[in-house]
């Protein structure tokens, strides 16, 4: 593989992807991403200029995607819109780019035989009670809660239909929850280091007993590299860290590691539909393609995560009073 088509590159994971890819590999990338309000070209900074193109545009273009397709040797799609609040506000987006961007993508690989990874998330699944001693595998049914995670579930169903349809040569994995550099300070783990910097006390939804699984961006993308590479066609892998941790202590461990009492945070109102508990099991990607994750210590990675939100304020600054406008209106 030369070439890589890589869609929401700008994103936060796609973006960390772009940076995996400069410093592991010797591929060229194209990414195609429309730069919507979670796109950054700053995120992209310092990639160089020969290994990297950024064509701005919308992935259910169908005319730009096939030109794109046509000129590379495998996409990997990560655009998508991304933030479950958003789609309880307004769902349309997330119908738009998952659903319908995600189709106008497989037809262009299908038209021109090329190799395709789909990126999804862990919350197709649905959720898991907080005392159920089982987690996610590959065979756990589909059972998604929110507009964004069904929208999500959908499009990985869609590839599936194209593999055993029209023989297209995909993948796909479902990834838990990232945490790392490039994060919109929408979400949870950004949202919290932010609101500190500012003097602001962290925003936990409900009590904060829900658990997340988290992994750092940088694991994410040696998995979806190592699945490019040795996975087998067809096949969904799950990839995850074993990091569950519930939102109160994430909160707590935000707050101490900042130099702040661990009790110095607010309770809001909670999210509607609120997915209880997240868990990967990822033996299959270990055990098949010999992966394994780098980051083995959240708290390691989340200290890491604080001095990066730290050491670059001019990135996430002007995305931040928006943001919180946003929340304040939706009391959260
Ligand atoms: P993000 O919101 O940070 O980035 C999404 C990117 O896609 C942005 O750069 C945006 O401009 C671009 N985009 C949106 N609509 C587009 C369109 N119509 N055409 C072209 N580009 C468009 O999201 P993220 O957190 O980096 O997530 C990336 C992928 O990983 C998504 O598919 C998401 O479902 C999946 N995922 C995310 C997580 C997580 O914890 N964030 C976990 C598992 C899987
Ligand atoms: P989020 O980052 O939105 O990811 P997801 O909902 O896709 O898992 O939220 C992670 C968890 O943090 C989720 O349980 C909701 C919760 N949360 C808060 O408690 N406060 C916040 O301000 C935000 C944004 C999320």
């Amino acid at each position: 593989m030369e070439s890589l088509l890589v869609t929401g590159g700008a994103g936060f994971i796609g973006s960390n992807f772009v940076h995996f890819l400069m410093e592991k590999t010797g591929v060229r990338v194209t990414v195609l991403d429309k730069l919507t309000y979670a796109g950054n070209r700053e995120s992209l900074k310092g990639v160089p200029e020969d290994r990297l193109e950024l064509v701005v545009g919308d992935i259910a273009d169908a005319a730009l995607v096939d030109r794109l397709t046509e000129r590379t040797d495998a996409v990997v799609h990560y655009a998508a819109e991304s933030h479950n609040d958003n789609s309880l506000q307004d769902p349309r987006p997330f119908l738009e780019t998952n659903i319908i961007g995600t189709y106008t993508l497989l037809e262009a690989a299908r038209r021109h035989g090329k190799r395709f990874h789909h990126i999804s998330t862990d919350e197709v699944y649905g959720d898991l009670e907080l005392d159920d001693p089982g987690r996610f595998t590959e065979d756990t049914p589909y059972n998604p809660s929110s507009p964004y995670s069904s929208t999500k579930a959908g499009s990985d169903l869609l590839v599936r239909a194209w593999v055993r349809s029209f023989g297209l040569q995909a993948t796909i994995s479902n990834c838990s929850n990232n945490y790392g550099p490039y994060q919109h300070v929408e979400k949870f783990i950004p949202r919290q280091i932010t609101n500190v910097i500012d003097g602001v006390r962290p925003k936990l939804y409900g009590a904060g007993q829900n658990v997340r699984d988290w992994i750092h961006a940088d694991d994410h993308s040696s998995a979806v590299w190592a699945i490019l590479n040795k996975g087998e066609i067809g096949q969904t892998y799950l990839i995850g860290a074993d990091g569950e941790r519930n939102n109160k202590d994430v909160v707590e461990l935000i707050l101490t590691g900042m130099g702040q009492p661990a009790e110095a945070y607010d309770q809001v109102i909670d999210r509607a539909g609120h997915d209880l508990r997240y868990a990967i099991d990822s033996t299959k990607l270990r055990n098949e393609l010999g992966w394994q994750p780098e980051y083995s210590h959240f708290e390691q990675g989340l200290s890491d995560t604080i001095a990066w939100y730290r050491d670059n304020e001019a990135w996430w600054r002007p995305l931040k009073a928006a943001t919180e406008t946003k929340y304040a209106e939706q009391g959260q």
